[in-house]
């Protein structure tokens, strides 16, 4: 392993630090060698990723190559990046992210998206019609926060209960609301799926675990050793987890009610079959990720008379 500043002095330039950064992450078989020095250094400099892309013979500001060092070291290792600066971006904002809480995948915006549009298509209408009535969406196994707090953020006067079985998520999840401003419109409980939920909501949201047993074996060390089980194991085929959330969903929605589930590849086909035997819900659209894979399910409850959503 090499030693980044070593005969440059502690100071050291950008370009010299971002060279040897580099060459670490390389050879300790880092895919992304460029991208992840150029974050880190980026976080450890405290400059933006462009000047440290293009002004290779800046100067580092004081302390910045002992952070980056050790940043280096700890990606050289296997950990992801997002848990090394403490944050990753989703739905263009900047979430906090510690060890033991899932990171928020791009494919994920997918879903939060869908939602937003679902909630701002109808809101005129229940402000007209309404007065003031909000609508209230449960963000299930929120972990970061990153589905619920985007959607409380980008959709006012929605009102957003995120649950979560784990302690740690719902702690960072709450931070995320502080600093995105929607905490006053946020619950956060502790508990299974939507055990913590009494009375019936507008929308369910959920990108539950989804990965099975036997792939739990096969996934990148970035994952496996670092990323929380119980943020990725869905039970023995990977679906099990998502199946008790749509028994339990009609039970808890508003007729009209939407449930958004994200799955995993390959799982739509046999998730759709479960709701068609599902009593009162229906799949209304299927949502394909970049890689063409069928990624979020668009879910009503069905039958006349909606009182909020229709
Ligand atoms: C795949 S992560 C998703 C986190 C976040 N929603 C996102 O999209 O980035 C799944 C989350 O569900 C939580 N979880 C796992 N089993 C659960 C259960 N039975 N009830 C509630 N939450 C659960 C995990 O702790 C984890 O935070």
């Amino acid at each position: 392993m090499g030693e980044i500043g070593k005969g440059g002095g502690e100071a050291g330039t950008v370009g010299e630090a971002l060279k040897e950064g580099v060459r670490i992450l390389g050879e300790a078989g880092v895919k992304e060698a460029l991208r992840d020095a150029g974050l880190l250094l980026s976080e450890a400099a405290s400059l933006p990723l462009y000047v440290i892309l293009t002004e290779r013979n800046l100067a580092l500001p004081a302390g910045a190559l002992a952070r980056f060092r050790n940043a280096i070291l700890r990606r050289a290792a296997g950990e992801p990046v997002q848990y090394i600066t403490g944050k990753k971006e989703f739905m263009s904002l900047t979430f906090k992210i510690r060890p033991g809480v899932l990171v928020p995948r791009p494919e994920t915006e997918i879903l939060a998206e869908e939602a937003i549009s679902i909630l701002r298509e109808r809101q005129p209408r229940v402000f007209t019609d309404g007065a003031g009535a909000e609508f209230t969406v449960v963000d299930v196994g929120t972990g970061s926060g990153a589905i619920g707090v985007s959607v409380a953020y980008y959709v006012p006067n929605v009102k957003v209960i995120a649950t979560d079985l784990d302690h740690l998520a719902l702690e960072v999840a709450r931070e995320n609301a502080v600093l995105h401003r929607v905490l006053e419109r946020m619950t956060f409980l502790r508990g299974d799926l939507l055990d913590p939920v009494s009375s019936p909501v507008d929308m369910i949201l959920a990108n539950l675990p989804y990965i099975g047993e036997e792939e739990m074996n096969h996934l990148v060390r970035e994952v496996r050793d670092f990323e929380p089980k119980t943020a990725l194991l869905g039970g023995r085929t990977g679906v099990e987890l998502i199946e008790r959330l749509i028994d339990q969903a009609p039970s808890r929605l508003v007729q009209g009610g939407w449930l958004l589930l994200e799955v995993g590849r390959g799982q739509a086909s046999r998730i759709c079959s479960y709701v068609r035997g599902t009593n009162g819900l229906e799949v209304v659209r299927l949502l394909k990720d970049l890689t063409g894979i069928d990624r979020v399910l668009v879910i009503r409850k069905t039958g006349r008379g909606a009182d909020v959503v229709e």
